[in-house]
């Protein structure tokens, strides 16, 4: 992972000078006034040449400048535009487009003295998330083909209040590299027990992790989540996850906030099988507890001052001689029984006992859970907002605010008794599918039904992120692959509205 550090301002003797420039800013200061002075105004001429504004989006790049002390410099000087208005939002995407104009150099130093120090720890963040890269099984790529970049250095007269802004972007940048690592793991290797071995590894941040097998599952009753794991050769397991962040202070007993995912390590569809073409996918169908777990690892790793909870149900859903058929009666935790019409609806039967578990055991603020359920959310909405579902306003709008502040925007879908009808089972309390209707709608309905409210409102929030946990193309801060959509999203909700 490339090492982000904050330095005193100074004039790099090699790799690449960054310069952040706003539209419409009057001349060069600082360290870029410097470095043009240094190169008898070359920067400032190409810059010209160029038509560099500082717009959004704007780069321009002086290769190998010569000093005119005949000393040493740096290879490249790398202009960026940030645009008229100077956000952290701004100067995050600035720092995921310039990833690609640095990569080839160990070290660039970038010129921020006259940025918000906020802003400049944004910078930094995009383009550390933007650098993620997934290469574990790539043996025979050339050295020279690979990305060299192994430093950037901040270069800022307030180094420590931009420090101070630099940790916990950190700590939530090491959990969507986690996030991204499992969800981008191949499906023989990211099997139930293994992802719940590494979830073991976290308890070095200072989290309390449980593991569940078959066995405890049994004695749950969780007869929906178990029906799904009956036709793979691997055991499923449940994860629980525990930050005391905030019981580490005075308020100690408070309830958690709660965060579930689906953890399907692969979905074959089971007996209802689904077509080979594109069938690979479905190796990130855990990407929900993939994200769940990155979400507790950064809320660790920030030292947040909330007691959150996070669980995941993890198993793969094969059509192995013992697969659960479709026509089988399961009966959940809960006690309610499903007539599962279809093996390839599985994340919603994992999901029902993983929330009843949570909510019976942990009496929570309230419950997200996070989980790549339908492929109906894509057409829906595309690859541009995951499918938010919820049986509460309030936090459905914290929800929709956060999203947006980070980069992960959700559209709030309905609920409703006439989609819950459509899981009416003429055998069983319901079924697992509600036709092709509002398929995402009538999905989001069957996990409702295992949210109990009988005894009290119970907030909760379901987010579809079957459009939006992975990309076929590379995203401001995000290189194709896995995104972690969720996370920061679920991490700054935290932030805003449930620590202290
Ligand atoms: N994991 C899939 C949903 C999915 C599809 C995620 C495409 C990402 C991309 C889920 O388990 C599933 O198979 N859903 C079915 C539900 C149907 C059988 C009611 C679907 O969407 O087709
Ligand atoms: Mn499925
Ligand atoms: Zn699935």
């Amino acid at each position: 992972m490339i090492d982000i550090a904050f330095v005193k301002p100074a004039l790099p003797r090699h790799g690449a000078l960054v310069l952040p420039i706003g539209e419409g800013a009057e001349a060069l200061a600082g360290l870029a006034q410097a470095i043009d002075a240094a190169t008898g105004g070359a920067v400032q001429r190409a810059l010209t040449a160029a038509g560099f504004k500082g717009r959004k989006g704007q780069s321009c790049t002086v290769w190998g400048p010569a000093l005119t002390d005949g000393a040493s410099g740096p290879s490249r000087i790398v202009a960026i535009g940030l645009g008229k208005e100077i956000t952290p939002e701004a100067a995050e995407a600035a720092g995921g487009a310039l990833y690609a104009l640095v990569q080839a150099e160990r070290e660039a130093v970038v010129a921020a003295e006259a940025l918000p120090a906020p802003v400049a720890a944004a910078l930094a963040m995009g383009l550390l998330l933007r650098s993620y890269r997934f290469d574990r099984y790539r043996t025979t790529e050339k050295e020279e083909d690979k990305p060299k970049l192994e430093r950037l250095s901040v270069a800022t007269d307030a180094a420590t209040a931009a420090k101070t802004a630099w940790a916990p972007l950190r700590a939530i940048a090491d959990g969507v590299f986690i996030t991204r690592d499992l969800v981008s793991e191949p499906p023989n290797v990211l099997n139930p027990p293994e992802m719940a071995e590494r979830c073991r590894a976290l308890e070095s941040l200072g989290l309390t992790v449980e593991i569940m097998g078959p066995k405890e599952m049994k004695k749950l009753g969780m007869g929906a989540l178990l029906g799904v794991a009956m036709g793979s050769a691997q055991e499923p397991r449940m994860v629980v996850l525990q930050w005391n962040g905030a019981s580490r202070g005075k308020k100690a007993g408070q309830k958690p906030v709660a965060f579930i995912g689906k953890g399907v390590t692969f979905d074959t569809g089971g007996i209802s099988i689904k077509p080979a073409a594109g069938m690979e996918d479905m190796k990130w169908d855990m990407a929900g507890a993939g994200t769940v777990i990155g979400l507790m690892a950064a809320l660790a790793g920030r030292k947040a001052k909330v007691d959150a909870v996070g669980l995941v149900g993890l198993v793969e859903n094969m059509p192995g001689s013992a697969a659960q058929r479709p026509g089988d009666v399961v009966t959940t935790a809960s006690g309610q029984t499903v007539e599962v019409i279809n093996t390839d609806a599985e994340g919603r039967l994992v999901l029902a006992d993983v929330i009843h578990y949570c909510q019976t055991r942990f009496a929570p603020r309230f419950m997200v859970d996070l989980a790549t359920l339908t492929g109906a959310i894509i057409v829906a909405l595309g690859h541009e907002h995951a499918g938010l579902f919820s049986n509460d306003d309030e936090l459905a709008g914290r929800i929709m605010a956060a999203g947006k502040a980070v980069g992960e925007a959700c559209w709030r879908m309905p609920l409703g008794e006439a989609y819950d009808k459509q899981i009416k089972s003429e055998i069983a309390d319901m079924k697992n599918v509600g036709g092709r209707p509002g398929g995402s709608i009538s999905a989001a309905q069957f996990i409702q039904r295992f949210v109990d409210t009988k005894a009290g409102p119970m907030p909760w929030a379901h987010l579809d992120i079957a459009g939006t946990a992975w990309s076929s193309k590379d995203l401001p801060t995000s290189p194709k692959g896995a995104t972690a959509f969720g996370l920061r999203l679920l991490d700054r909700l935290v932030a805003e509205h449930y620590e202290g």
